[in-house]
């Protein structure tokens, strides 16, 4: 008797919670069943100020180089990072889109409704954790800090989240076939590539038009299953690294020459070689992936942390861990990442410096890993 009364209810709440975490293992590709699920409502990053927060410092390079998916879980309270570094990005992104226009961002028809999703979960997401830059209005979004102020019914979807973010956005929708076609982007900082030459390709011949290295050997398939099974609630963060021979974030000039006469590959046409290690700036990109739960899009965001390789050099552990890392890239690697533009300019200042630490005791003995944040100190 007793076990009938508790036994009912519970099936109740496990059919329940089965249904609500159910996987989309069964899905007709192409077909997305829109799910409840609500993205949490961040707590207020501390103590954010425009002026004084200082971007993460991502030191996202191990000693070993494997070309792996690379993906991790992603606590949503960290979706979108904003930093100091937030008008800068912001006035870069201004100038792009004056300069270009419509070669940096667009929306296909398919992708509309994700993007209007979109916008809705920023309106919660921005003004509760940022709330000294943002707020939230009947119409849209205001920025408190210029005073822009967005109708999420007038201006492109596309164009208000670039004014927003200091990431660039690819939304990538499901086809019948299973394929993930990138049909919506804010592509303003990429360095080295275009949107134009993207914009409603499938993921699959993006990566291989790029010759992105063991694409079809250890990626492709894995991430052809990722993209699949990804659901609204596991959001996930993966991070990149390499060098780039000019101060400019939203073009590699120096490797990759005019952008507008740019093939569309890396290292093709640009001539130059690094001449001096003042050259050379450290680029890693953030980049993290959600579905959308209502409309089912995946929304992918790169944010590029940027800066000179020699600042990160003096921190400990930086310049052995980032040699052995450089020092494993494949051949594969090592050509699309232009390693032979300034291996004679990195490779030895590396070593010195690497050389330089471990007089101060900053040997790989002692190296607690933190990654994708730099190593620690071990407690001996
Ligand atoms: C699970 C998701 C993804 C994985 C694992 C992945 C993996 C990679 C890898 C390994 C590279 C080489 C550079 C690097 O190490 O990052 C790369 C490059 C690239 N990826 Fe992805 N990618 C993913 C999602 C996307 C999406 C959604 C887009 C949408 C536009 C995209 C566009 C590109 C482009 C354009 C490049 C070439 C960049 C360049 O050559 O400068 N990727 N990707």
């Amino acid at each position: 008797m007793c076990y009938y009364y508790y036994i009912i209810p519970l099936l109740l709440v496990l059919i329940t919670i089965s249904f609500y975490f159910r996987t989309p293992k069964t899905r007709k590709p192409g077909v997305w069943i829109p799910s409840n699920y609500k993205w949490p409502i961040p707590e207020p990053y501390p103590d954010w100020n425009i002026h004084k927060t200082n971007p993460i410092p991502y030191r996202a390079f191990k000693h070993k180089y494997n070309v792996t998916m690379g993906v991790q879980s992603m606590d949503p309270q960290d979706w979108i990072q904003l930093d100091n570094e937030w008008v800068k990005f912001h006035d870069l992104k201004q100038k792009r889109v004056e300069e270009k226009g419509k070669d940096l961002y667009d929306i296909s028809p398919i992708a509309l409704d994700g993007c209007i999703e979109l916008l809705k979960e920023l309106q919660i997401y921005l003004p509760n954790r940022y709330p000294s830059l943002f707020q939230a209005t009947s119409k849209g979004l205001k920025n408190l800090f210029n005073n822009e102020d967005y109708d999420f019914k007038i201006h492109d979807p596309m164009f208000i989240i670039g004014n927003l973010l200091q990431d660039d956005i690819a939304i990538l929708t499901e086809d019948s076939n299973g394929n993930y076609n990138f049909t919506a982007g804010s592509i303003l900082l990429a360095g080295s590539w275009r949107f134009k030459d993207k914009f409603n390709k499938s993921i699959s011949s993006i990566h291989s038009d790029s010759k992105v290295p063991k694409y079809h050997s250890n990626l492709q398939n894995s991430m052809n299953k990722f993209f699949y099974r990804l659901k609204p609630e596991s959001p996930m963060v993966r991070y990149n690294y390499g060098f780039q021979m000019d101060d400019n974030l939203p073009w590699a000039y120096s490797s990759l020459g005019d952008e507008d006469s740019n093939s569309g590959w890396r290292f093709q046409t640009g001539e130059a070689k690094a001449l001096s290690i003042d050259d050379i700036y450290y680029r890693s990109e953030r980049q993290s992936l959600r579905r959308l739960p209502k409309s089912g899009v995946i929304v992918f965001t790169i944010r590029a942390y940027f800066l000179p390789l020699v600042e990160i050099c003096k921190e400990p552990f930086v310049p052995q861990r980032l040699l052995n890392g450089v020092l494993n890239w494949d051949e594969e690697s090592k050509e699309y990442k232009g390693f032979e533009k300034y291996k004679d300019i990195v490779i030895p200042y590396l070593a010195k410096q690497a050389e330089l630490q471990k007089n101060q005791g900053f040997t790989m003995e002692n190296e607690q890993l933190n990654y994708p944040l730099n190593s620690k100190l071990k407690n001996i």
